[in-house]
């Protein structure tokens, strides 16, 4: 792992000690991340909100080169909800024109890194312009067998829900189905991207304690990790901080580790004669 970042993490610093205690042979399959924070950054900077964004732009290409560098196989960050649109009209045109900027300069990076890219969300509302950028990163990146990049644009976990949910409606009215048998799998391969895995980490920057309507569906097992680092200040430091969090939890989807063997004892013994209950 130490080899990967030669020239890149300087031996000996804090950042060295961080990735040393990285587990390869246990990584993260899938990091979501929520990006908060940018507007604070810029306020706190006296500059306009848009500022916050344009550097939070140099905190995803940072992302993305780190976990592809450490292996992680599916990324997905969070850059646009459907509530978004509130935004003055600036700010998102901003945002879009990032989106648009990122993919135009870094498709090369794409390309050598042999990172694959993806959209996910209501695609349909994005501008033709938007859409065009995104069909083409996503056309010449389709066969590349590295990371998975998906960006989240237009998306909102309820939309997804919802939008699923309309599907199978409407292939059991076409072809006569029965609703009881939906099943989770039914849902799963009605999501935006069915063949994305769950998030084993879910990142949220600038302290908030919230999931804010990302991949509700996706998250029901997921580790989260808050940080108070705000988004464009967001580094390789902070996401090995984020790995190294990860890998100490004991993750255990609803059932229960006994690490006492304690010997079987009567019920009414341990309730006293009044029984058990
Ligand atoms: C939240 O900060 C962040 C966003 C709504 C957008 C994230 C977008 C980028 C980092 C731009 C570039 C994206 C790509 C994929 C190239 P906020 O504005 O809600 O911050 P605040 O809570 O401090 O106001």
């Amino acid at each position: 792992m130490i080899d990967t970042f030669e020239g890149l993490v300087e031996r000996g610093s804090p950042e060295e000690f961080l990735l040393r205690q990285i587990d390869p042979g246990r990584l993260p399959r899938h990091i979501a991340v929520i990006m908060d924070g940018n507007g604070r950054w810029a306020n706190r900077r006296n500059k306009p909100r848009v500022s916050g964004h344009r550097a939070g732009a140099t905190s995803v290409r940072e992302t993305v080169e780190t976990s592809a560098r450490l292996g992680i196989r599916h990324l997905t960050l969070y850059a646009f909800s459907t509530e978004n649109w509130k935004r003055p009209r600036l700010e998102v045109d901003t945002l879009m024109r990032l989106l648009r900027e990122y993919l135009g300069k870094e498709l090369e990076t794409l390309v050598r890194n042999r990172i694959r890219f993806r959209a996910m969300g209501r695609r349909d509302e994005l501008s033709p312009g938007v859409r065009r950028d995104i069909e083409r990163a996503e056309r010449e990146t389709a066969h590349h067998d590295g990371m998975i990049l998906t960006v989240a644009l237009n998306y909102s976990g309820r939309s997804e829900i919802v939008d699923a949910c309309r599907r199978i409606a409407a292939e059991i009215v076409a072809s006569g189905g029965d609703p009881s048998r939906i099943s989770e799998a039914d849902v799963e391969r009605s999501l935006y991207e069915p063949g994305l895995p769950d998030p084993d980490l879910l990142i949220r920057t600038s302290g908030e304690m919230r999931v804010s309507n990302f991949m509700l569906w996706q998250i029901a097992y997921t580790e989260i990790h808050v940080t108070e680092t705000l988004w464009p200040d967001f580094r390789r430091t902070h996401l090995f901080e984020a790995i190294v969090e990860y890998q100490k939890r004991e993750r255990r989807y609803g059932g229960a580790i006994d690490r006492v063997s304690e010997p079987e004892v009567p019920l009414t013994t341990v309730a006293g004669p009044q029984g058990g209950r």
